[in-house]
């Protein structure tokens, strides 16, 4: 399946089961919402989640754009993306996490085709504030998935406050020997799924009450279930990736981790681009002046002369159009060019600053600071100018 039929599959699946596809999908979460950006599907929700009547009713489904910055210095690896697309599926007070982890297990294994002796589960196993989750427990002990129990990992929030619970993760083996230990012991256990029960508030002094009605919130990564389908080895096998496979290794000679995070963060800069963002030193600019300057960083490490005026249209217009966003591409590429150009004046002042006498031995942190402060100076550029000896 490609992910265009993995949606359609998603969604009919929930749809025939009486949930409303939401429409709608940016980055920037509600005014009021304490992120930057939308960093899971249920943003948008959090004021039915505490009981608010949704216009569409207690069931629905959606395909959300999420942009995590917490994993950054994960990109690179099998599993990490910055910007990706979150399949989702809400009760809202309607009903229970059981039904909603049994309706998982069926589109897996029916659906989608899983071995069910592939998966593994983990369940919250309690704390001093909230008892085992025994409903999750009992579902998966009748469909026979083994089940690890833990506390921390199985307790979902979005922040420091807000709506919370317990939640039941759902990993797929990815060993090429039959599977063997648990989710938290072994890698190869890839996290597909998480249903979240929603049905707590932790307020400003760490208490944590009920909300006014039982949720459920589940959330699964479109670009990881896609790859892990067709048994390929990384999320950066997955088709959303193809034109960048075959248009990126023939203008940038790069190692697998370095070309996987150019990949990521040059999609992901196009992305908060076509939501809106400009390059700044706050906010969600900053994000996304971090995100091009990373890329600029790596490309620039083997040949100084590598520029962003290379990239292609192809692959801007692909990523636009694949988050159905209406902006002409070269004006996503002229804002790429024109924060290239402030990090080459920016390249510039620090070789002139760092061939000061103060400089000419170790760095101390100190000097990180004065760098910084003084002079605009991060720390990432700063050792790409000076790598440490
Ligand atoms: N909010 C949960 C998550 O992001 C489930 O959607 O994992």
């Amino acid at each position: 399946m490609n992910t265009d039929q993995i949606v359609r599959t998603f969604t009919e699946y929930y749809e025939e089961r009486g949930h409303r596809r939401m429409s709608g999908s940016t980055l920037l979460p509600p005014p009021g919402d304490p992120v930057l950006f939308t960093t899971s599907g249920m943003h948008s929700l959090t004021p039915y989640l505490e009981g608010r009547p949704h216009p569409l009713g207690r069931r629905l489904v959606n395909v959300q754009r999420c942009l995590r910055t917490t994993d950054l210095s994960e990109v690179g690896d099998r599993t990490h993306l910055t910007v990706f697309e979150m399949l989702g599926t809400w009760s809202l007070g309607g009903y229970e996490g059981p039904q909603s982890l049994d309706w998982g297990y069926g589109l897996l294994t029916e659906g989608f085709g899983i071995d069910p002796g592939l998966l593994h589960v983990t369940v919250f196993g309690g704390d001093e504030q909230v008892g085992p989750d025994t409903g999750s427990l009992d579902l998966w002990q009748d469909r026979g998935v083994p089940v690890e129990l833990t506390v921390e990992d199985n307790w979902w929030s979005n922040g420091p406050t807000g709506p919370c619970g317990p939640d039941s993760e759902i990993f797929l083996w990815t060993g090429d020997t039959p599977p063997r230990s648990t989710p938290t012991r072994d890698d190869r256990w890839v996290e597909v799924w998480n249903h979240v029960m929603m049905h707590y508030r932790r307020l400003d002094d760490g208490t944590l009450v009920p909300l006014p009605q039982r949720n459920v919130d589940t959330g699964l990564g479109l670009e990881r279930l896609q790859s892990l389908l067709q048994g390929r080895s990384s999320v950066f096998e997955c088709d959303v990736f193809d034109p960048w496979r075959r248009l990126v290794p023939p203008l940038w000679q790069l190692d697998v981790p370095s070309l996987r995070l150019v990949c990521d963060h040059l999609r992901s800069s196009v992305v908060v681009i076509g939501d809106g963002v400009r390059p700044s030193n706050t906010g969600r600019g900053y994000v996304l002046r971090r995100l091009v300057r990373r890329v600029l960083t790596v490309l620039r490490r083997d040949d100084p002369h590598r520029g962003l005026g290379d990239l292609s249209k192809e692959l801007v217009r692909h990523t636009l159009d694949r988050f159905g966003q209406d902006l002409d591409p070269d004006v996503v590429r002229q804002v790429l060019l024109d924060e290239e150009r402030r990090f080459d004046l920016l390249l510039q002042r620090g070789r002139q600053v760092l061939s000061g006498r103060r400089f000419r031995g170790p760095l101390s942190e100190d000097d990180f600071h004065y760098l910084h402060d003084t002079h605009g100076l991060p720390r990432d550029l700063v050792l790409t100018l000076r790598p440490p000896q």
